[in-house]
């Protein structure tokens, strides 16, 4: 009989900062608390197409102190790499879950922790179920948009990044008497927009959720204009439609499109309505980057120890969440289905409302 059990982690989806502090958390659990041996596999479930599969043992001397303070995941990641409809060379997809199933069986593992976002931990609950083996997932996302969590790790280390750039935005607006447009990702939420506009004092900002009008933006900017003031910040989420309904994309190589380019839309109008100097930042993978904020470290910390004493428990099919001031945790089930997108009629856009701050529709 085995004395500890060996489990399985690996990050997946679009990096962000405090993945590493998750690894850190789990090993930490896993090795020193139950003298269990961590697998940690390379590039998400990429790594199991591989033979042998791609993966190193775990251990705290990877984790020294630095790791802690670091983006990005040292496992690797991928985002393109649906394992039930896998891009081929020359175009179109095959199903490899199988050659991933075996992957999983070849590790010998007792459980996986996987930690992503609603789109990966959606793969892998298929993946885990098809090779019979418990899963406990951990929310990831700069774009804050899975469910049944408040937070997932990355997202406030992205608004500091959007926070920053309206902070270093603003005296240069102001010193050309312009209109500066930042472009913030987020998929199709617009949680990094909202909180970032917030945060860094933003006069208009347009999401997702909230469809927009050139009507009231150039009002906004004319009562700016009233009392003084000779600059606006507009924050734009990447997934915001066009006047006409059209969201704008770019393509990634031959087969995927990516969102980006809202902002010179969104500039150009206001420009053309206005007779502003229009000027726009788009911002891009920065937002994935740089050192993680003290929350996400935390929750990443909450999240790891958490998922590691779940599998000792013998719970699997779970999410650990962070709700009401606690880390807790829900059925994988309720996640993965439905992502979180900002409530149009919640706190923030209340709050966003009460500030005078514009959102385009009044
Ligand atoms: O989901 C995270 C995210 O950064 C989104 O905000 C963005 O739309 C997308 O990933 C970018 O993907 P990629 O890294 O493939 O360019």
């Amino acid at each position: 009989m085995k004395s500890g059990k060996r489990i399985g982690i690996l990050t997946s989806g679009g990096d962000c900062a405090g993945l590493n502090a998750v690894l850190r958390a789990v090993v930490h659990r896993a090795v020193e608390g139950y003298g269990w041996m961590v697998i940690g596999i390379h590039k998400g479930t990429n790594g199991l197409l591989s033979r042998p599969v791609e993966c190193e043992t775990l251990d705290l001397a990877r984790f020294s102190g630095e790791l802690l303070r670091r983006a990005g995941t040292v496992l690797g990641t991928t985002n393109t790499g649906n394992p039930f409809a896998f891009p081929q060379a020359g175009g179109g997809t095959r199903d490899r879950s199988n050659e991933i199933v075996d992957g999983l069986r070849l590790l010998e593992l007792d459980a996986l922790i996987g930690i992503g976002g609603d789109g990966s931990l959606k793969i892998l609950r298929r993946l885990t179920r098809k090779a019979g083996l418990p899963l406990v997932g951990i929310p990831k996302t700069i774009d804050n948009d899975v469910a049944a969590t408040e937070v997932s790790v990355g997202f406030a280390s992205a608004v500091r990044v959007a926070t920053d750039a309206l902070d270093n935005l603003q005296p240069t607006a102001a010193s050309h008497d312009r209109v500066m447009v930042l472009e913030v990702m987020g998929r199709d939420a617009g949680h990094i927009a909202l909180a970032a506009g917030i945060a860094g004092g933003a006069d208009i900002i347009l999401i997702p959720e909230i469809p927009w009008r050139m009507d009231p933006i150039a009002r906004k900017i004319d009562d700016l204009r009233k009392r003084d003031r000779n600059f606006a910040l507009v924050v734009v989420a990447e997934a915001v439609l066009t006047e006409e309904g059209e969201p704008v994309m770019g393509w990634i190589g031959k087969s995927r499109k990516n969102y980006g380019g809202i902002g010179y839309y969104v500039g150009e109008a206001i420009a053309n309505r206005t007779g502003a100097e229009t000027r726009v930042t788009v911002l891009g993978h920065v937002q994935r980057g740089g050192a993680p904020v003290w929350r996400d470290r935390l929750i990443a910390s909450a999240f790891g120890v958490r998922a590691v004493d779940l599998i000792a428990q013998g719970r699997e099919d779970v999410m650990v969440a962070w709700n009401a001031r606690s880390v807790t945790e829900m059925p994988l089930g309720k996640v993965v289905n439905e992502p979180h997108r900002v409530d149009p009629h919640g706190a923030l856009v209340a709050t966003a409302r009460g500030l005078g701050i514009c959102l385009g529709d009044e």
